[in-house]
């Protein structure tokens, strides 16, 4: 990505500060349709549209901060997935990205499954009649009570992350009088990051058995060995927001060569591996994302060789994306409040929400694009930085963006790209009130999450 401390085009001030960003597009009232959900365009007027509404009147109807969530493009984007992995895969929506009721019923609807990682999901997926045996249930540290209520429900995996686990959910299933299909998550020594991969012997980090070291060997040597437990498979998620394939190359070889090292051990063929979520989606117009149907191709081409030179029969794969589902699909709506221009600095404009609603710029330094959209402005881009109104100075939400100079208090902006682990991970911070959920399809918007209350608040704080 290039980056430039000191991009040509128009300027605010002599030198510019150093930062995350390029020179200014060429029109900041363009809409990338890399980076806003399908339907959103400019009318006429030059507001901005989603499903053909016009965010001023979505702004007066339910508020801001909101995110708006673009139906029919999530469902596009389910089907999408569903078809390029075909008959013969499974794609498990990742829950943990963005879960409420009504996207269940839109994953039902649409043909998928859901990869859910703790109770609380797990009640959202079986409260709006998602079928217990589409369901994968996830975490590195699954509580027996939350054990006890997946296999009860009969959730379709568990995929186990330990030893105590293994044996734990053996446990229950046999009181149950259960046998519970189990994958077994590996790490397998890849560090994922947003454009490259970087192999490491060993794993630093809390999630799955190494294979390194027979690790994950022995846990399918005690998987197999517990009645229990019916090992289907085996699982490897090695990461977010990634671009390049070859980490899922070195993964899905990987996991395919302890496929063949359990077939010589114990003359079992598992019939399914999991490779997991993680797929890049575009936060700015320089990032490219992958297509559903690349990665099928490129995934089942991998597993199908590897598989080959092994003499496996071809394994059912599936994969688990939450990100490049249901990131593009929604943006957030914000009103601004106050604009502090700081000479040779940038300008600050703070809006209504923050951190609160969007944690992953100060998480991750996560980059996002913004836009005026109550309006358009031919006036000179300012180099601004967007942030929230909480008590922090890390609350940014976008940190580099050209702005047109004559914004103003009352102008509503948008940050796209906002679908995933936005509201999943937003908090209450200074007692902020969580955003509502809208989605927005054919010219009509619903709640389906809604805005949090003082109230709300309030109830929970019995003391
Ligand atoms: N499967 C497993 C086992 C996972 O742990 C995850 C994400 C996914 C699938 C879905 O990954 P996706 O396709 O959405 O990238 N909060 C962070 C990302 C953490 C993701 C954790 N696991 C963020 O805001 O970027």
């Amino acid at each position: 990505m290039s980056r430039s401390a000191h991009p040509a085009g128009p300027r605010h001030a002599d030198v510019l500060p150093e930062g995350h960003y390029t020179a200014p597009p060429a029109d900041l009232n363009t809409l990338d349709p890399k980076v806003w959900s399908r339907t959103v365009e400019r009318d006429e007027q030059g507001i901005a549209t989603v499903a053909g509404l016009r965010v001023t009147d979505l702004a007066e109807e339910f508020g801001t901060p909101a995110y708006f969530l673009d139906e029919s493009d999530f469902r596009a984007r389910c089907r999408a997935w569903a078809e390029a992995f075909g008959a013969d895969a499974d794609v498990f929506y990742a829950g943990k990205a963005f879960l409420s009721r009504a996207v269940v019923r839109w994953l039902h609807e649409e043909g998928l499954n859901l990869d859910v990682c703790s109770g609380g999901e797990l009640s959202t997926a079986l409260s709006a009649g998602m079928p217990a045996e589409r369901i994968a249930f996830h975490g590195n540290n699954k509580s027996e009570d939350e054990i006890r209520r997946a296999v009860e429900a009969g959730v379709g995996r568990i995929v186990l992350d330990s030893f105590q686990e293994i044996v734990r959910v053996a446990h229950i299933a046999q009181s149950l009088g259960r046998r519970q299909r189990v994958q077994i998550r590996v790490t397998v020594g890849v560090e994922a990051h947003t454009h490259e991969f970087i192999a490491t012997a060993h794993e630093d980090q809390k999630f799955g058995i190494a294979l390194a070291g027979g690790q994950a060997a022995e846990a399918v040597r005690r998987a197999l060995k517990l009645d229990g437990l019916e090992l289907i498979g085996i699982h490897s998620h090695i990461g977010s927001q990634i671009f390049d394939m070859a980490g899922f190359e070195v993964s899905a070889r990987r996991v395919v060569q302890l496929l063949a090292e359990v077939r010589d051990e114990h003359g079992v063929e598992l019939p399914e591996i999991d490779l997991g979520g993680g797929l890049g989606i575009a936060y700015t117009s320089e990032d490219d994302p992958r297509e559903p149907h690349e990665i099928a191709k490129a995934l089942g081409e991998i597993v199908t060789r590897e598989c080959e030179a092994a003499g496996l029969r071809t394994p059912r794969i599936s994969v688990e994306p939450g990100r490049a589902i249901v990131g593009p699909t929604a943006f957030t709506l914000y009103r601004v409040g106050t604009i502090k221009p700081l000479d040779g600095l940038r300008t600050y404009v703070s809006v209504d929400g923050g951190m609160s609603d969007n944690i992953r710029t100060a998480l991750y330094d996560a980059e996002y694009s913004v836009a005026l959209v109550s309006r358009t402005s031919d006036a000179e881009p300012v180099l601004s930085r967007v942030v929230g109104k909480h008590c922090e100075s890390g609350d940014i939400i976008v940190r580099d963006a050209f702005l047109p100079a004559d914004l103003a208090p009352g102008d509503l902006l948008a940050v796209p790209a906002t679908g995933a682990y936005c509201r999943s991970m937003a908090s209450n911070y200074n007692h902020a009130l969580r955003p509502p959920v809208v989605a927005v399809r054919d010219g009509e918007a619903r709640v389906i999450v809604r805005r949090e209350t003082e109230e709300d608040l309030l109830r929970l704080d019995v003391g």
